[in-house]
C-alpha cells in the first residue's frame, strides 16, 4: 500500500510524463511543417516513450491498490525558435523532471516507502539517460553551427531512431 500523499504524487507524475508526451509531439509537429522529419521522428519516438512512462506509474498506483486520477494536461508552446531551440528546451525539460523524480524519491525515503523507493529507482537511472541523449544532440548542434549541411546530415541521423515501445519496460 502507499501513502495518499504518495498517491497524490505518483498521480501528478503521470500527468507531468503525458505532459512531456504532449510537449515533444507539439515539437514534432513544428519540426515537421519546418521539413525537418528525421529530428520530428526523433521526437514522435521520444513522445511515445513518455506515454510508456506515464504508463509505468499507472501500472505501479494499482498494483499499490491506489487510485489513478487523471487530470488536465497542460498545453505546451506551438512555437520554437530553431531545431536547436528544441532541444534546448528539451534538455531544460528533462532537467525538470529529473528533479520531480528526486523529489518523489526523497517523499518515499521520508515515509519509509521502500517499495517505491526501489520502483523509482528505474526512473533515477532513465533520467541520467534522458539528460544526456539530449545534451550529446545539443553537443553535436554546436559542432556543426550554422553549417546547412551539418544540419541536414543530422536530421537524418535522428531520423533512424525507431519507437521502442519495449524500452521502458527493461528493468
Ligand atoms: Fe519521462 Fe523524459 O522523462
Amino acid at each position: 500500500m502507499i501513502s495518499s500523499a504518495m498517491e497524490k504524487a505518483l498521480n501528478d507524475q503521470i500527468n507531468k510524463e503525458l505532459y512531456s508526451a504532449y510537449y515533444y509531439y507539439a515539437m514534432a509537429a513544428y519540426l515537421d511543417v519546418e521539413g525537418f522529419e528525421g529530428m520530428a521522428n526523433f521526437m514522435k519516438a521520444q513522445a511515445m516513450e513518455e506515454t510508456a512512462h506515464a504508463q509505468k506509474f499507472y501500472d505501479y498506483v494499482n498494483e499499490q491498490g491506489g487510485r489513478v486520477i487523471l487530470e488536465a494536461i497542460d498545453k505546451p508552446p506551438a512555437e520554437y525558435d530553431s531545431p536547436k531551440h528544441i532541444f534546448e528546451l528539451g534538455l531544460e525539460h528533462e532537467k525538470f523532471v529529473t528533479s520531480r523524480i528526486h523529489s518523489l524519491v526523497s517523499l518515499a525515503l521520508d515515509e519509509k516507502d521502500y517499495a517505491t523507493k526501489q520502483f523509482l529507482d528505474w526512473f533515477v537511472k532513465e533520467q541520467v539517460e534522458e539528460e544526456a541523449t539530449m545534451d550529446n544532440i545539443l553537443n553535436k548542434f554546436k559542432m556543426i553551427g550554422s553549417g546547412g549541411h551539418g544540419l541536414y546530415m543530422l536530421d537524418a541521423k535522428l531520423g533512424e531512431r525507431k519507437p521502442a515501445s519495449s524500452e521502458s519496460d527493461e528493468d
